[in-house]
């Protein structure tokens, strides 16, 4: 698929549009109203393949947990993942614990996408979307409601997927550089409404993924398993194996997800979150 070309007036009307729509839906989060770095780090971590009802629940909790980057830099991991449980996608807590140690450690708040992105688990679109919220400069970056704004906007009769490049220059081509902050939260709020009126356009998208269901999966016993080492510390794989009903084999495979991830290690035999 090619890339497309907008007029001065087309870019105008779609940013009156998106404008307009992002007004009028704009929805209130704890951190839009406080853009201070930290919590526009946590916030995008979070919010990476979750949805917002579900981060506004644990996001207070996880703050006043770890007010600062300071404090969470400082604390201890199995704290961490212990706060975090519940949110799922459990590694996030572990790039997050290593990334607030690493800014710690360099004494700033990085404001560019480069040097972010040399954090764990910030790829591209996450480094761009933190200094857009936390310092409103004018990047671009793709995202789920990014993408059904677009397509939905300029690819409604498309017939063919589109491709992550065509979509990313219409993003740049379409940028609200006079407050790069506002326009991305009316992109949210306003894909968002699409997806809930219109349908998902994303399926449109090359990027598009079905999220595969959590009940019965690897995932959910990797999950189980976790909160069994949180609440019962150190355990053999046997023991593991035991409590959670599972063939040995196959908490011998969990584990050694979760040693990749490096959520746990084993010392003596036993698995220990460290
Ligand atoms: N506001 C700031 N970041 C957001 C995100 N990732 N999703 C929805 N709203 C947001």
């Amino acid at each position: 698929m090619n890339k497309i070309r907008l007029t001065s007036k087309q870019i105008e009307q779609f940013q009156n549009t998106v404008l307009k729509q992002g007004e009028k839906l704009y929805r209130e989060m704890p951190w839009r109203e406080d853009t201070n770095p930290y919590n526009v780090l946590l916030s995008e971590i979070m919010l990476q393949q979750t949805q917002v009802s579900r981060v506004l629940l644990k996001y207070e909790e996880f703050k006043s947990a770890f007010p600062t980057l300071q404090a969470l830099a400082e604390a201890d991991f199995q704290e961490v993942l212990s706060h975090w449980s519940g949110l799922g996608y459990n590694r996030r807590a572990r790039f997050l614990h290593e990334t607030a140690k690493m800014l710690v450690a360099q004494k700033s708040f990085p404001d560019d996408a480069d040097s972010l992105q040399k954090c764990p688990g910030i790829g591209e679109n996450t480094a761009a979307a933190i200094v857009v919220y936390a310092f409103n400069k004018p990047l671009t970056f793709l995202e789920t409601n990014v993408r059904t704004v677009l397509i939905y906007s300029f690819f409604q009769e498309a017939d063919e997927k589109i491709d992550e490049h065509v979509l990313k220059d219409l993003a740049e081509q379409t940028l609200y550089v006079k407050n790069p902050r506002k326009w991305y939260w009316a992109l949210m709020d306003y894909g968002t409404y699409l997806k809930k009126t219109e349908g998902n356009f994303n399926r449109k998208s090359t990027k598009h993924t079905i999220q595969s269901k959590f009940e019965g999966s690897f995932r959910q016993k990797r999950a189980a398993t976790l909160r069994c080492l949180l609440k019962n510390g150190p355990m053999t794989i046997d023991e593991l194996a035991e409590t959670q009903g599972f063939e040995a084999a196959l908490m011998v495979e969990i584990v050694d997800t979760l040693k990749k991830d490096s959520l746990v290690t084993e010392v003596n035999n036993r698995i220990i979150i460290q």
